[in-house]
């Protein structure tokens, strides 16, 4: 997954593919519709934050929708930008230029203010483990026999070590039995925490389940899927660095990570209960459109993000934060649900 995503100037991240939009693989939120962008500035606005951090800013759409709301009432913060992907930071660079962005080349040492994450963990490199024959198993990836230009999966025991205690810990041992472990992006959350002031939070959205909810009996090949062309299907194995490969999140991995690198869970939601609490509605409402096609357009794209049978539901809010956040953001902890996780 790594190597199909990142591999320098191979990867789907790193080649140069479309990717985003309706003319590449797959649509994100902030894509669909910029009342997204405007309902994050709008329900971190009490946090006041000087400073933003944006990882993976896909097209720039989120940081442009956030930064025009924000500018409608408060003192703009300094948004910065870190992406792994250097045609999308290009497109980034093309689109924000008129608006005060920084790209940063690594992760700062010290996180002021507020980070977003809009579909960044599901696209980190997880691990593949599998119960068979009464042990856990790693997949790993191979070329397929000599001649044969494709890839194929080799099976290796686990007997000890940190993916071996998750999978103990989490994987049903049910003949067969093939998932996710994703401890790169645990490892992400946990260093996003611990380098996050005292008034700072952090914003994960992305389409997951709690663990209770990932690791059920019924979901015994995993969540592991391929996006290309907007078709989903499941073999990671085809069309390396052309198609997009990704994995839900295990939300209580998160939040554990989190807990455990100083933070506090501030709000735990679905994407449709936290951009109600953001008063969505009444942004829609208020809005002048020009044109009643435009109405329309616009509120198809709002029904697509709250629908329970779209991303409403699939797609979770996870909010951490440090002591500071944890006051200011008191309009979101009326909505968490992190007892769910
Ligand atoms: C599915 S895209 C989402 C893009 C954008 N946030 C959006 O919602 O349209 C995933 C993004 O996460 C980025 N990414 C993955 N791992 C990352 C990491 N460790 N740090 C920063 N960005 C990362 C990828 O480069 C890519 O831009």
């Amino acid at each position: 997954m790594r190597a199909a995503l990142y591999a320098p100037g191979l990867g789907y991240y790193t080649a140069g593919a479309t990717k985003l939009g309706h003319g590449g693989d797959f649509v994100t939120a902030p894509e669909l519709s910029s009342f997204f962008g405007a309902a994050l500035a709008d329900a971190f606005r009490p946090m006041a934050p000087r400073q933003v951090l944006e990882l993976g800013a896909g097209t720039g759409k989120l940081a442009e929708d956030f930064l025009a709301a924000f500018s409608e009432r408060d003192s703009v913060p300094r948004y910065e930008i870190l992406e792994v992907s250097a045609d999308l930071r290009q497109r980034q660079e093309e689109r924000l230029r008129k608006r005060n962005v920084a790209w940063r080349e690594a992760m700062p040492e010290r996180i002021d203010g507020l980070v977003l994450a809009n579909e960044v963990l599901d696209a980190v490199p997880c691990e593949i483990v599998r119960y068979a024959a009464g042990r856990y198993e790693q997949g790993r990836v191979a070329r397929a026999a000599a001649g044969d230009n494709g890839f194929a999966w080799h099976w290796h025991p686990l007997s000890d070590g940190p993916l071996f205690d998750a999978a103990r810990a989490r994987i049903p041992p049910m003949e067969g039995y093939t998932t996710e472990v994703n401890l790169e992006a645990e490892a992400l959350v946990a260093t996003l925490a611990e380098r996050l002031s005292g008034d700072g939070a952090i914003c994960f959205i992305d389409y997951g389940f709690p663990r209770r909810g990932y690791y059920v009996d019924d979901r015994a090949a995993g969540t592991l899927a391929c996006h290309f062309q907007h078709r989903a299907h499941f073999d990671p194995l085809i069309l390396p660095g052309l198609q997009d490969i990704t994995a839900h999140v295990d939300f209580t991995a998160m939040a554990e990570a989190a807990v455990d690198a100083g933070a506090g869970v501030i709000c735990y939601a679905t994407q449709a209960q936290f951009l109600l609490a953001a008063d969505m509605l009444s942004r829609l409402q208020a809005h002048d459109f020009a044109t009643d096609v435009e109405r329309f357009a616009a509120t198809g794209a709002i029904q697509k993000l709250l629908a329970p049978s779209e991303m409403g539901e699939l797609f979770k809010v996870l909010v951490v934060g440090k002591a500071g956040a944890v006051d200011r953001l008191q309009n979101l902890a009326r909505i968490d649900q992190s007892y769910r996780l």
